[in-house]
């Protein structure tokens, strides 16, 4: 059992997005904001944004969808179908319970479910809770984002 047990995972509902956004801007943003329609894409896959509910408040979000990605890479890969976790994020008062666990087991069963065969994301390097959390559900680091001040 998750939490304290009023936890719900459930599919996004449009009404859930003031608060999902409100969620990823406050706690999860990087280096733009996050808006409405940064999140339009779900229009095309439902299946892959997901909701954890706590006696009726939305508390965490999770959404993942597919990337295009070029055949020569595919190839590269030995994969056919790519899926992308764009969103996961928890509210600071509701988290190491096991919500961002279950959201993103969530979104990786349904983007395998619709022929996903390689899943990627990108995690800033200050998101240590997140990167420990990818790495406990086996996700490889493949790339450093570097930059530097002239
Ligand atoms: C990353 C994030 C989503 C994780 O959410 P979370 O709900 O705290 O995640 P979980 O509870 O599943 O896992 C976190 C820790 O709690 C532990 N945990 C899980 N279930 C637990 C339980 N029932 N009791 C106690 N601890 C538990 C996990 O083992 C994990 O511990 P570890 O980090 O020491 O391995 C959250 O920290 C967050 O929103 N961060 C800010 C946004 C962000 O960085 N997003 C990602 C950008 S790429």
């Amino acid at each position: 059992m998750i939490g304290d047990g009023k936890l719900e995972i459930r599919i996004f509902r449009s009404e859930d997005m003031t608060i999902v956004l409100q969620l990823a801007n406050m706690y999860a943003a990087f280096d733009g904001t996050t808006s409405e329609a940064d999140l339009v894409v779900s229009r095309f896959f439902p299946n892959g944004f997901w909701i954890a509910e706590d006696s009726g408040r939305v508390v965490g979000v999770a959404f993942g969808y597919f990337k295009d990605v070029p055949g020569e890479v595919l190839t590269r890969w030995g994969a056919s179908k790519v899926g992308e976790i764009t969103l996961v994020v928890v509210d600071a008062n509701h988290r190491n319970k096991g919500i961002g666990t279950a959201l993103l087991h969530r979104v990786l069963e349904e983007l395998k479910k619709a022929g996903a065969d390689r899943v990627i994301l990108h995690c800033p390097a200050e998101a240590i809770e997140a990167k420990r959390l990818y790495d406990k559900l086996g996700f490889n680091t493949r790339a450093y984002h570097m930059t530097k001040r002239l």
